[in-house]
């Protein structure tokens, strides 16, 4: 175990799921923690995906108390720490939050996020970002990408700690009252807004106008029978012809 900005950090080589590694660590150690490794055999992803997890890219999960109304929040912050970190690395980017926390390059999924909760107040914020590799489209149908072929030259340890650091400055920010410049950075950044989107759920599909994101991170979206709010679900572009359904 090493430290970093306080956290207790855990790097291993190789682990089914860097989730699954831990939420055991922190029920072990009832404290946050931050757990890397260098492959995955059994990366998840959102709604039973799996997560392509090849050595060289970045798997990481951060173990954390977090208020179950404080939750849409921390999913907001998420993407949009990301999203900084993908800037730093590609400034001449076109970077996009995709609702809820997908970071996209040029249209394509260079990162995807993965909230699970562990137990008592504590949850799982695993991200996967592709470095030196990415699938050409990924199982669910999306373009990928990933840092290096954009020209970064990187590698997962910088990535690693960039995001650590610029997870700090974003959490002291939310704790310093600064919810209004999280939410109005997200939505200048999003993916999407005011354009035609279909919202895929377990058992509907809605369609509408991406309005925004409210002050919880829910979408908002705009339908022929007045604004719905959203908690969950996948976000599909209307015209997009490159997306499985
Ligand atoms: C998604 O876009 O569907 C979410 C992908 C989340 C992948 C990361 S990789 C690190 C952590 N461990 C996992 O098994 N999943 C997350």
């Amino acid at each position: 175990m090493e430290k970093i900005a306080g956290w207790q950090w855990y790097e291993l080589n190789e682990t089914g799921s860097t989730n699954d590694e831990a939420k055991k660590i922190c029920s072990a150690i009832h404290a946050p923690c931050i757990v890397t490794a260098r492959c995955q055999t059994a990366g998840r992803g959102r709604r039973g995906r799996n997560w392509i997890s090849e050595e060289g890219n970045l798997f990481m999960s951060f173990s954390f108390p977090i208020q179950v109304s404080k939750l849409g929040h921390y999913v907001m912050m998420s993407g949009l720490a990301v999203y900084a970190v993908i800037r730093q690395f590609c400034p001449h980017a076109d970077v996009k939050i995709k609702w809820p926390n997908d970071v996209l390059v040029a249209g394509a999924k260079i990162s995807g996020i993965l909230f699970e909760r562990a137990e008592d107040e504590f949850w799982v914020m695993g991200i996967g970002i592709n470095i030196v590799s990415h699938p050409s489209v990924s199982n669910a149908g999306y373009l990928t990408a990933g840092l290096n072929t954009l020209g970064a030259n990187t590698d997962r340890m910088k990535v690693f700690k960039a995001f650590v650091m610029e997870w700090e400055r974003l959490i002291n920010l939310y704790n310093n009252g600064g919810l209004p410049q999280i939410r109005q950075t997200w939505l200048d950044n999003a993916y999407n807004l005011g354009k035609k989107i279909i919202v895929k759920q377990e058992k509907e599909n809605m369609e509408g106008i991406f309005a925004g994101v409210d002050e919880m991170g829910s979408l908002l979206l705009q339908t022929p029978n007045g604004l719905r709010k959203v908690i969950a679900g996948d976000v599909f572009n209307k015209e997009e012809k490159n997306e499985k359904d």
